[in-house]
């Protein structure tokens, strides 16, 4: 018998992401329309919440297909890259003119620009959509990013702005822009949580090296910092983390990890964009070799022969003044890494002509993905009181912060320098701080050193027009 179509909505790829967003879709009022390459998942979905919403299951993607109301909306929540181009290719021959695919999966934004017009010639809309928070997100609230044409929105909208999470009434998911940008948007989020748990980690660092404190004693210290200006979910979760005992040795959980992180790509994508773009995005950079350097074993171990003592003793004489002084640099060396942040999804939006809503984005970061933060709101404020802000940095509310913090930043810096422990992340931004403040920059002399050896030209600060000095000559200078 044919299947009615009766879903508004499908999801197919039903691992742990597409199995939580089908059901909040279900609990939602929806009807899902369910499918996974190999059933038992499906089974298993329905065998065990079958109960929480209106699902209807199919084991062949026709019948998937068929089921959906249109103009039809399919998420494809599958592994990313070929498996994702592996169910397009199989959905597109069953799909309508108007109907709209949605991929949900992190993909690059440049597959996604290139699915969105292979798709668009097929008079499909194709919305790839950035979905954060992990597998809880998904379930109860997560934080969306659709990119893809205004019409698909139109369908979409209401739908994603139910499930997603909700922050004072008002849904944390709103149209990015065309093509890729929710999956650039997403990418970009991504690399300012690398910098934030960066910068996370190097101030637990601090305050380990600096007061020789225990993982638990430093664990009250971020839940107190919780309650404050640096509140967000990374902050409390370090707070449940470094709280935590090994249950196996009753030692501090922290203290049994092996301290090698990955970098599993999007830290990469990001930088990576950011290089193509010309955007200095420092934080998020320094975040991802100091995850990369983390890795490098050997090299670490042949380095720590070779340099047991390369550091001096740390005596910190005031408690209460050494932990404000990391308050106050955490916070200065994460406004930075925001501020680069948004700077790139500007730098993207105009590139790929976007038109991103800079204070939107960050109002649609403030619940269900993992960098939501209090001081959002602050920077949907900044960016809605001035749309063409030159840098967050500047903006009332954060340039008093990073003003009142400098000399804490440069006391943690230093002693931490002196001291030898590795803090990337906080000397980088604070470098990126002053380069930006700078009156004059070094950049002169590489205009020099570059027209000395290559003939490359320079400006002049007090004429117009390009110049070139005839260094093996007589030295008089040329105009270009
Ligand atoms: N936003 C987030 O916080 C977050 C977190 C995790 C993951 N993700 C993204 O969400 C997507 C899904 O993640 P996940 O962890 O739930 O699943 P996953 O492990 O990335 O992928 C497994 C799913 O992909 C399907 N699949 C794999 N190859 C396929 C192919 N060639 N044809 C059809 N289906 C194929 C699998 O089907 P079978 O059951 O038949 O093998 C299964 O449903 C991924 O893109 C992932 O990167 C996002």
């Amino acid at each position: 018998m044919a299947q009615q179509a009766t879903a508004q909505i499908g999801v197919t790829g039903l691992a742990v992401m597409g199995r939580n967003l089908a059901r909040n879709l279900a609990r939602n009022g929806f009807t899902v329309a369910v499918h996974n390459r190999s059933p038992e998942r499906t089974r298993s979905l329905l065998a065990e919440h079958g109960d929480e919403g209106t699902f209807v299951s199919s084991e062949s993607m026709a019948d998937f297909v068929a089921s959906l109301e249109r103009p039809r909306a399919v998420i494809v929540m599958v592994k990313a890259g070929g498996p994702t181009d592996a169910v397009i290719d199989e959905l597109v021959p069953l799909l309508e003119d108007g109907d709209i695919v949605v991929d949900c999966g992190n993909a690059h934004f440049a597959d996604t620009r290139r699915r969105e017009e292979a798709l668009r010639g097929h008079g499909l809309h194709f919305v790839g959509t950035g979905v954060s928070g992990g597998e809880e997100g998904a379930l109860h609230g997560p934080s969306i990013m659709p990119g893809g044409s205004a019409e698909s929105y139109r369908k979409l909208g209401p739908i994603f702005e139910r499930i997603a999470a909700q922050v004072d009434g008002v849904p944390c998911c709103r149209h990015i822009g065309p093509d890729g940008a929710g999956h650039f948007v997403k990418m970009v989020h991504n690399g300012i949580e690398y910098a934030d748990m960066q910068l996370i980690a190097e101030a637990y660092d601090l305050l380990r090296a600096g007061l020789s404190a225990s993982p638990a004693e430093i664990a009250e210290i971020f839940r107190e910092w919780n309650g404050g200006e640096l509140e967000s979910f990374l902050i409390e979760i370090t707070a449940d983390v470094l709280g935590h005992t090994d249950a196996a040795t009753g030692r501090p959980f922290v203290d049994v990890v092996l301290d090698q992180a990955e970098q599993k790509g999007t830290g990469r994508w990001t930088v990576q964009s950011a290089l193509d773009l010309g955007i200095p995005i420092t934080g998020i950079a320094e975040a991802t070799f100091a995850r990369s350097l983390s890795g490098h074993a050997d090299q670490r171990a042949a380095a720590r022969r070779a340099f047991p003592d390369a550091g001096e003793k740390w005596q910190v004489d005031d408690r209460d003044t050494f932990v404000e002084d990391v308050r106050r640099a955490l916070l200065a060396s994460k406004i930075v890494a925001y501020a680069q942040g948004f700077d790139h999804i500007r730098a993207g939006s105009l590139e790929y002509d976007w038109d991103i809503d800079l204070g939107g984005t960050a109002t649609i970061w403030r619940g269900g993905c993992i960098i939501r933060a209090r001081f959002l709101d602050r920077i949907r404020e900044a960016y809605d009181t001035e749309r063409e802000l030159p840098t967050l940095l500047v903006a009332p509310w954060f340039a008093d912060r990073v003003g009142a913090g400098v000399p804490a930043w440069r006391r943690v810096v230093a002693d931490a320098a002196r001291a030898g422990v590795p803090t990337p992340a906080f000397s980088s931004s604070l470098a990126y701080f002053d380069a930006l403040r700078a009156e004059r920059l070094p950049a002169a002399l590489i205009q020099g050193l570059r027209d000395n050896f290559g003939a490359h030209t320079y400006h002049r600060v007090d004429r117009e027009g390009s110049f070139h000095t005839l260094w093996a000559g007589d030295r008089s200078e040329v105009e270009a």
